[in-house]
């Protein structure tokens, strides 16, 4: 995790690299720290978000610096273990993001050979090596530098008396807004957006010499040559344009995320889906891989594909496929990941290639890591996600599943047209649904009281529990679990008493006979009961107390409606209770550590 910027160019770096740095205080924001190049290296840092360093600084009008953010993984966050880390002599200061394998081993031999590290971060050997390895030219020395190193990283470096920064990439994200007589070096697009909207996008393994007026890449010892990317959203798409939180702007912004995803796949007259992805020869199974929400959509697709297609699916979370023993044959593997740089989603998928198996991966974010690692990439059009929870991502891979489902050679008609049509329906059904969300911050505001909930759902419905519940933990802090509906007389009815809220979605499908059991064998044990239900259903009122009503949608499309509700149902008991909503404690959006 961790954002890394560095500005260099005709004003003063400070103020710049402070508003930057809050640009990416999705990625962490447990400690937080910058360095300025002037007569001497000046390192300002603490424990806590970037506001309260930000009130603690004076503009000296240094025009070079780096900054960070930081999601702590080696030592607890303090001011010590918080970035830039400097070498022995004060010359070299380093902001990182990734994880240094083999740094103890580093250590021990900077050590024996006289150099004293302050923290108990891995980072710090790469400003130790630096130094051990500089003489008279930083690029140099950090190229040397990183042949040591193992593991993942982008890093920034600054130089006492040099007048540019350097930066390097190696499975964690570097981009380098190119501005006019300035430049700035990021974790991601928005740090530079207000500067900026050219930006190049580094590659694993390339080194960058950024000056004022210059940018140079070189990878393998050779230079390179890698495009400028023009960002077409703007920064206020990045902001909360009045909304209080970034979690509410984004639920809201549904509407238009479908929309944009599903944007010149369908042709509704003859029907026809075409999302610009080419279906593998001769496959006969798809491996899904994914973490978090990602895992959850994953879930819902094996659904959408087994029924539609009828092609055996499995899915995988990622974390756990880099420890198994799997069997790939004529396997077609696709990982979801809203980011592109989930570390375990990596890893998982070239272990997939590695094993011979076809890839794609579903993502949110051109040009992110994932996007170099597999053979298709199907980009979901949301725009910038900046809560840590995730909403439209989500939402909008599912489009992906239903896409390309649809889009697979011998589909029958009989799904193609009715669901081509609703999907086309969709995204007017979750802003009517938003519309009336009044009915659904009441029932949030109510849930707030609690301090423990389950939820419950049976066939396409059930990971959608899963996802309500991971909602509800992650930013209200109430202690939630999604439940398949038939699974709790296996344990969990143990939990049922009138303090222990259950929130059923319940679906119109095959599974309905088998769930109103389920919701009258809760009934019997007291525990408030919530449904989300069809507008349709009027028969679920007998055995609830209270029904948020969504808008009425094929089943098998259901997924969509019933996530956004529960999306709103958490961000309102999350509000009722104070919460950080868009920056839960001890979580970050982009997990680039397995
Ligand atoms: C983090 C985020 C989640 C996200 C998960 C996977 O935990 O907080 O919202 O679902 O990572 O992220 P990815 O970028 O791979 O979808």
């Amino acid at each position: 995790m961790c954002g890394i910027v560095g500005y260099v160019g005709n004003k003063s770096a400070q103020p710049i690299l402070m508003h930057s740095l809050k640009r990416l205080e999705y990625r962490g924001y447990d400690s937080c720290g910058i360095a300025l190049a002037g007569s001497d290296l000046e390192v300002y840092k603490d424990v806590g978000r970037i506001d309260a360093l930000a009130t603690k600084l004076n503009s000296n009008g240094c025009s070079i610096g780096i900054g960070h953010t930081r999601w702590a993984t080696h030592g607890k966050p303090s001011r010590i273990n918080a970035h830039p880390h400097t070498d022995c002599s004060g010359q070299f200061a380093v902001v990182h993001n990734g994880v240094i394998s083999n740094y103890l081993e580093l250590q021990t031999q900077l050590i024996l050979e006289g150099h004293h590290f302050s923290s108990e971060t891995d980072s710090e050997v790469l400003a130790h090596l630096i130094e051990k390895y500089y003489t008279g030219d930083l690029v140099s020395a950090v190229k040397t530098a990183l042949t040591y190193i193992k593991g993942s990283y982008a890093i920034i470096v600054l130089g006492k008396d040099t007048p540019y920064i350097v930066t390097a990439r190696y499975e964690n994200p570097v981009i380098i807004g190119v501005g006019y007589h300035e430049n700035i070096v990021a974790s991601d697009v928005p740090a530079v957006l207000d500067y900026t909207n050219k930006v190049i996008i580094l590659k694993d393994g390339d080194i960058a010499t950024v000056s004022r007026e210059s940018v140079k890449v070189c990878n393998n010892g050779r230079e390179q040559t890698r495009n400028c990317n023009v960002i077409s959203w703007d920064i206020n798409e990045a902001e909360k344009g009045g909304y209080e939180h970034f979690m509410l702007k984004e639920i809201h912004e549904q509407p238009k995320a479908i929309a944009e995803t599903l944007r010149g796949c369908l042709s509704k007259v003859e029907p026809q889906v075409n999302p610009g992805i080419k279906i593998p020869d001769n496959i006969e199974d798809v491996l899904l891989l994914g973490c978090g929400s990602s895992y959850h959509a994953t879930m819902i697709g094996k659904y959408v594909l087994e029924l539609i297609v009828g092609i055996p699916t499995r899915v995988e979370l990622a974390s756990e496929f880099n420890h198994a023993n799997p069997v790939l044959r004529k396997t077609w593997t696709i990982g979801v990941t809203q980011s592109g740089e989930t570390a375990d989603t990596l890893m998982a998928l070239k272990k997939a290639r590695q094993l011979g198996s076809h890839t794609l991966a579903i993502t949110n974010v051109v040009g992110s890591s994932v996007t170099r690692l597999v053979d298709q990439c199907f980009y979901t059009r949301s725009g910038p996600e900046i809560s840590v929870a995730a909403t439209k991502t989500f939402i909008t891979q599912l489009m992906a599943f239903y896409l390309l489902a649809l889009s697979w050679p011998g589909v029958d008609y009989k799904y193609k047209y009715g669901l081509i049509q609703d999907l086309g329906r969709l995204s007017s059904k979750v802003q009517r649904l938003l519309n009336h969300q009044a009915e659904i911050a009441k029932q949030g505001a109510n849930l707030a009281r609690f301090e423990n909930a389950l939820y419950v759902g049976r066939g396409i419905n059930y990971p959608v529990a899963l996802e309500g519940a991971l909602k509800l933990k992650e930013i209200s802090y109430i202690h939630a679990e999604g439940y398949a509906a038939g699974e709790l007389k296996h344990g969990p009815f143990a939990l049922l008493t009138p303090q222990t809220p259950v929130i059923a979605i319940a679906g119109l499908d095959s599974t309905r006979e088998m769930f109103l059991a389920n919701i009258r064998e809760i009934k019997a044990r007291e525990s408030p009961l919530l449904a989300i239900a069809d507008e349709r259903d009027t028969e679920i009122d007998k055995y609830v107390d209270c029904v948020i009503r969504v808008p009425s949608t094929e089943p098998l499309l259901s997924p969509v409606i019933n996530s956004v509700a529960l999306q709103l149902l958490a961000y309102f008991a999350a509000e009722a209770r104070g919460c950080p909503i868009d920056l839960p404690r001890n979580l970050a959006k982009s997990v680039t550590v397995p």
